[in-house]
Parts: structure tokens; C-alpha cells; sequence
């Protein structure tokens, strides 16, 4: 097979959408998750974009986002002025806010007296303003900056003030342009959400159809119309976005969809099953089911370095799929087209929506593929966030476990059980994780926890059983929590709960005799231990 092109295939066309313009903290994503929570399409450029740039795209309104610098300082990230000509609606956020102020000839106020945490801000003039339109005259606010806007700019009115900041909204009705000196984003903002509606609904004339019923018409027109007649191809991984990828890319296509399974043997107890279950009998889609656990024991057989390991497990999935990819191809004719579960994260995270498709996820259940097979991508969640592709999900009918899957390592059980892995070993971690996870379901904990499993230790320990002397295993348990495993912190269990898993664990999986639990965050430790 020759080398691999690359192509995309999010939501299609056909929503409005809103621009949200990153100046570089970390609000830009959580605006543009807002602004979708409002039935919105939205996506992040960068600030650097040309004003040409963003007529040709075309949205119904932009969002400048806050930042981390003063509009004064040298290497401050500055708008292209000429987007405040397009006709286009256009609202500021703190940073935001003091750069339309700054760049239309208004008055900002170097490292005023600033404003930390909530505050309350007072609607002003008859209307309040389009922003406040329906709201209460005094707003509980959240504000982060030091400079603040003194001076609206010509053809502006100050619409809200606070203590500190004597234009905490202004707007100019007809230009449609709006800033507000705090965070209608976050959660400490109450009716943060109604002046996002106002803008968007009020300002951009913006159409609520962003919702999951519309997400999945959208992605069906634009697979239908970018793989035409041709097959595809899906790894199924288990995981909720291989799961959700496959439902949309068989709602488009149907039995044109080919599912490969590749079961490497490492996953949890029950796991295989369920997706077999759901995928070629409840939603009867056509699946490769590939069992390869001998194959991949065998080439661990030995390996005891976490990163040796994962090599190994992503050489040998490539392998397996590409052999299995061959085969269909031989039976139905070129299967020219693949299924990739890309995120909108991923998409933000590798420089933006141009020149992307071409990036493969490195982790290892897809690792290289695409350089060694001719398929062309085809990436239905790349317009989607992580809480999105769970709705999508569940839309799409995909059942509540696959759905709401705390993430599990592509290497699978591998890289949890520390040293060598064996089918005895692989036997006691699987056991032991399957108690763990009973019990964290039971007590009603699974979705609060990022995840939630075990992990042998290679060590043995001295025990008592009875009347003799044991000299067992060690299960190590782990819970964290997170929001996205960048950092995490040790979930507080009760100590009931411990105590029955513990208990259950030493007495269910013959070996296990002692039990211990893991009380690091991240960083420094990992979520994993290898
Ligand atoms: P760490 O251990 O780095 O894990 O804190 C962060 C998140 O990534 C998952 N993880 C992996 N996922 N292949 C994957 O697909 C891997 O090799 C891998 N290693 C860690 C981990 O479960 C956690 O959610």
C-alpha cells in the first residue's frame, strides 16, 4: 500500500456560525463551548487572522476573547481593525473589551485599581442595552483585569458600570459592537449565558440549530458527500469516540461501512463482548471482529519497559488492522476512505482548522496507519467537543456504557500491570479492575470520576489467610478526577467504599492478598502508572 492522503468531514455547512477569536488565555475554548451550549456553531481563530480572512468565512458574529496582557504591552496580541468594519456583529471580552475600546479611539486606563472575583455591575440608560435586554438592572459579575476602559470610543455608549471600572459595557448599536469588561462565560457569571443569547440571538440574528439532532443530519450530508460511493473503512477501539464516529459514519453510509475490531486481548473484562454486542447485533453494522490476544501475548512475552510495551502493542495493532484492511479491500473492491474519531480539541490544538486533516493522533490505536495504507480520512467529530460527540452519542442511540466510557489507554491493560505481562497476571489485573468498577458504578460515582481502575504491582507481599501465611500480590486501585487529564487529583473515596472494594478484590482474585491505594495527584504523578 502507498501513502495516505488526508481529507475531513465535520458538521457540513449549513449553521451559523460564530468566530471566536483567541488572544491567548484559556477562555477562548470555554467561550466557544458556551456560545455551542446556545445552540451555536462556534470556532477559535487565532488572533492573527486577517479581517479578509474572516469575511471570506463568512460568520454571523465574532467574540474577541480575554487575554492574559494589557493592551499596552509590547507583543500584546492585537485584532486586525479592519474586523471591526466588516458589518459583521462583533463583541469584546475583558481583553476583548479594552482592545475594540483601544483600537476605536476610546480610553483605557493602565493598571487602574482592577477588579478580582465577583462583583456587581449596574446597567445603565433606559434599555440597559441590547446585552441586558430581559435582565435585572444590577448584575452579579465575575471580572479578572487590572486596566479598564475609562472612555467609550465615538458612536459607543456605556451601557453597565462597576467600582472599578466606569465602562463595563458599551456598545454601538448600529456598527453592532459590544464589549463587556467581564466574563459572561464562566459559571460565577449568573446570567453570563443571557447576554451570550443576547448577542447571539439579538445582534447575529444567529439560528439555534446547533444541537445534536442537527450535528448529526449535518455530519451525514457532508460524509455522504465526501466519500460518494466509495467504502470505508473504522477502527473500533471500544472507546466513545471510535463508537460515536462509526454510528454517524453508518448512519451516512451504511453497509458501505466496514468495522474492524482489532481485540488485542488487553481490554477489560466484558469488553470484547460489548462491542460485538452493540455494534454488529444491536446496531447491525458489519464488523471484523479480529482476536489477536495470542499474537500480541506472545510479542510482550518479556518486555517490561512501559514504553517498550506500547511500541510493541501499536506496531503489532498496525499490523493486525492493516492485515484485516487487505482483506476487505480483496472481498469489496478499494477501500479508499477511514474513519478517524479527531476532536475539535485536537483540531485547536495542532494550529487550527487549515492544514489539519493532515495530522494523525499518535496514540497508538492509529499510530502511522495512514502512511503505510492509501486511505483517505474521514473525520466526522472534528467539529465537535468531547461533551458534544456523548450527546451525539446518545442521539445516535448508542447505549449509556459506551457512551459514558472513562477513558482507557489504547495499550490497554498492559501498561497496568507493572513489569512483565503474562496471561496470569493479565487474568489478576482484569479481575481485580472488574471489581473496582463494579463497585465505583454502584455507589453512583462512575461519571463523577475521571477513571477509576487497578494495577498490579510487581511485588509480592507478606499476608495472612486463614491460618497461614500468604505471599501474594498487590493491587494497587486508582481513582482521579479531572476535567481533561492534563491534571488530575486523587478522588477522596469513602472509606466504606475502599473497604469493600479492597475486601472483594483479596477475596475474589486468587494471589491478590493486599490491597493499596494510590494517593497521588497529577502532576507529579501520572493518571497511569506506566
Ligand atoms: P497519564 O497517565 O499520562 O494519562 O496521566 C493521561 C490520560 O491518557 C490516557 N493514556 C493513554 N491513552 N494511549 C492512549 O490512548 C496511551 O498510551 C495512554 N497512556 C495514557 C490515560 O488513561 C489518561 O486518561
Amino acid at each position: 500500500m502507498s501513502s495516505g492522503s488526508s481529507g475531513s468531514s465535520g458538521a457540513g455547512p449549513g449553521f451559523d456560525t460564530v468566530l471566536v477569536v483567541d488572544f491567548g488565555a484559556q477562555y477562548a475554548q470555554l467561550i466557544a463551548r458556551r456560545v455551542r451550549e446556545c445552540r451555536v456553531r462556534s470556532e477559535i481563530v487565532p488572533a492573527s487572522i486577517p479581517a479578509e480572512e474572516v469575511r471570506r468565512m463568512g460568520p454571523k458574529g465574532i467574540i474577541l476573547s480575554g487575554g492574559p496582557r494589557s493592551v499596552y504591552e509590547p507583543g500584546a496580541r492585537l485584532a486586525d481593525p479592519d474586523l471591526f468594519g466588516l458589518g459583521i456583529p462583533v463583541l469584546g471580552i475583558c481583553y476583548g473589551h479594552q482592545l475594540m475600546a483601544s483600537t476605536l479611539g476610546g480610553d483605557v486606563a493602565r493598571g487602574a485599581s482592577g477588579e478580582f472575583g465577583r462583583t456587581s455591575v449596574q446597567a445603565q440608560g433606559p434599555s440597559g442595552g441590547l446585552l441586558f435586554e430581559g435582565l435585572a438592572g444590577t448584575q452579579t459579575v465575575w471580572m479578572s483585569h487590572n486596566d479598564a476602559v475609562v472612555a467609550a470610543p465615538s458612536g459607543f455608549t456605556a451601557t453597565a458600570s462597576s467600582p472599578a471600572s466606569p465602562v463595563a459595557a458599551m456598545e454601538d448599536r448600529e456598527r453592532r459592537l459590544f464589549g463587556v469588561q467581564f466574563h459572561p462565560e464562566v459559571a460565577h457569571t449568573p446570567n453570563g449565558l443571557d447576554v451570550l443569547k443576547n448577542f447571539l440571538y439579538r445582534a447575529c440574528d444567529c439560528l439555534p440549530a446547533w444541537t445534536p439532532t442537527g450535528v448529526i443530519s449535518g455530519a451525514v450530508e457532508a460524509i455522504r458527500a465526501r466519500v460518494g460511493d466509495a467504502r470505508v473503512v473504522c477502527g473500533l477501539s471500544g472507546g466513545v469516540d471510535s463508537a460515536v464516529a462509526a454510528a454517524l459514519v453508518h448512519r451516512a453510509v451504511g453497509d458501505r461501512l466496514t468495522c474492524i475490531f482489532v481485540d488485542h486481548g488487553l481490554l477489560r473484562a466484558g469488553e470484547a463482548e460489548q462491542v460485538v454486542d452493540t455494534f454488529g447485533g444491536h446496531l447491525s453494522m458489519d464488523l471484523v471482529h479480529v482476536k489477536a490476544a495470542d499474537r500480541f501475548l506472545e510479542r510482550l512475552a518479556g518486555v517490561v519497559d512501559p514504553e517498550e510495551k506500547r511500541k510493541v502493542i501499536g506496531f503489532e495493532f498496525i499490523r493486525v488492522f492493516e492485515e484485516a484492511a487487505v482483506e476487505i479491500a480483496g472481498d469489496a473492491g478499494a477501500a479508499p476512505f477511514l474513519v478517524q474519531g479527531t476532536l475539535y480539541p485536537d483540531v485547536i490544538e495542532s494550529g487550527g482548522s487549515s492544514g489539519v486533516a493532515a495530522r494523525i493522533k499518535t496514540h497508538h490505536n492509529v499510530g502511522g496507519l495512514p502512511d503505510v495504507m492509501a486511505f483517505e480520512l474521514v473525520e466526522p467529530l472534528r467539529d465537535l467537543f468531547k461533551d458534544e460527540v456523548r450527546k451525539v452519542g446518545e442521539e445516535l442511540g448508542l447505549p449509556e456504557e459506551i457512551v459514558w466510557r472513562q477513558p482507557f489507554p489504547g495499550p490497554g491493560l498492559a501498561v497496568r500491570i507493572i513489569g512483565d505481562v503474562t496471561p496470569e497476571r493479565l487474568h489478576m489485573v482484569r479481575a481485580a479492575d472488574a471489581v473496582v468498577v463494579e463497585e465505583i458504578h454502584r455507589a453512583g460515582l462512575h461519571r463523577r470520576l475521571w477513571q477509576a481502575f487497578a494495577v498490579l504491582l510487581p511485588v509480592r507481599t507478606v499476608g495472612v489467610m486463614g491460618d497461614e501465611r500468604t505471599y501474594g500480590n498487590v493491587v494497587a486501585v486508582r481513582a482521579v478526577e479531572s476535567e481533561d487529564a492534563m491534571t488530575a487529583d486523587w478522588a477522596r473515596l469513602p472509606p466504606e467504599l475502599l473497604d469493600t472494594i479492597a475486601g472483594r478484590i483479596v477475596a475474589e482474585v486468587p494471589g491478590v492478598s493486599r490491597v493499596v491505594y494510590d494517593i497521588s495527584s497529577k502532576p507529579p504523578a501520572t493518571i497511569e502508572w506506566e
